[in-house]
């Protein structure tokens, strides 16, 4: 039995590359589809997670933007997958108080899934249990690019000053805006990279990571990574004995 975290030691904020669904089915001999569903398993097992431990934002990142570049069968094959989960998935994330939100270009996606994705958003808007954040067509430098593209709309049109552009305003026009910035990003799969994900929101986020495979994970690993998280020094760019609170 580990001892609990304190509340005030927990991430308030998880942020998750589900990576290594592919290698996952490979190792089994069966196709790389069957992977993805086993990891869309190893979701519930995080949402139940973050649920049980009073986490408040979950943002997962389920297809980037460069995934649509993958073999036609498996984006097919994805897509299938999406538009089931958010066929029979949602009632019950709405009756537990989950809020999900999309993040991403949702252009390239089937119109099904659009639909879906918006009727979730405006069922659950109200719920607070946990805030799900589905990143799909989501790439980083496209979240930073549609924010300043809004900002140069609006300061084309006479009015927004260029002068007043600054981190905050730029912050406010990303994606996640509304939430605090991820405070613990877990990448599974063995990769030591955060490949194009929340760029700008990740800039003070603790980073942790793990061989093992998406589908694999389960609650004690997810647990792992916030004991670890819970032992860290944040210190924001200033020195320890001011996070301290002690002589600077
Ligand atoms: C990365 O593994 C995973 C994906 C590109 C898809 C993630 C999708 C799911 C977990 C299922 C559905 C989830 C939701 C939230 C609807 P990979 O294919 O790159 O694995 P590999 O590195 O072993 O090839």
């Amino acid at each position: 039995m580990t001892a609990a975290i304190a509340p005030s030691r927990k991430p308030r904020h998880i942020a998750v590359i589900m990576d290594g669904n592919g290698r996952w089915a490979q190792r089994r001999q069966r196709p790389r589809t069957l992977g993805h569903r086993a990891g869309a398993r190893a979701v519930q097992v995080c949402v139940d997670f973050c649920l049980a431990e009073g986490i408040e934002a979950l943002t997962l990142f389920a297809f980037s933007s460069e995934n649509w570049n993958r073999p036609p069968e498996e984006v097919g094959a994805l897509m299938k997958l999406f538009l089931r989960m958010l066929s029979l998935e949602v009632d019950e994330l709405h009756r537990r108080g989950v809020r999900l939100a999309f993040i991403g270009e949702r252009r390239g996606f089937p119109e099904a899934i659009r639909d879906r994705m918006a009727e979730a958003e405006i069922r659950t808007a109200g719920n607070r249990a946990l805030t799900l954040t589905i990143a799909a067509g989501y790439g980083g430098r496209w979240d930073i690019a549609q924010a300043a593209r809004k900002l140069a709309i609006e300061a084309a049109a006479g009015r927004l000053d260029p002068a007043t552009i600054d981190e905050t305003l730029l912050g406010s026009h990303l994606s996640l805006a509304g939430l605090p910035p991820p405070d613990l990003f877990i990448r599974t799969g063995g990769d030591l990279r955060i490949s194009n994900f929340l760029l700008w929101q990740l800039a003070y986020t603790e980073l942790w990571f793990t061989e093992t495979l998406w589908p694999d994970v389960d609650a004690a690993l997810l647990r792992a990574a916030v004991a670890d998280f819970a032992e860290r020094e944040r210190r924001f760019g200033l020195t320890s004995a001011q996070v301290a609170g002690g002589a600077t």
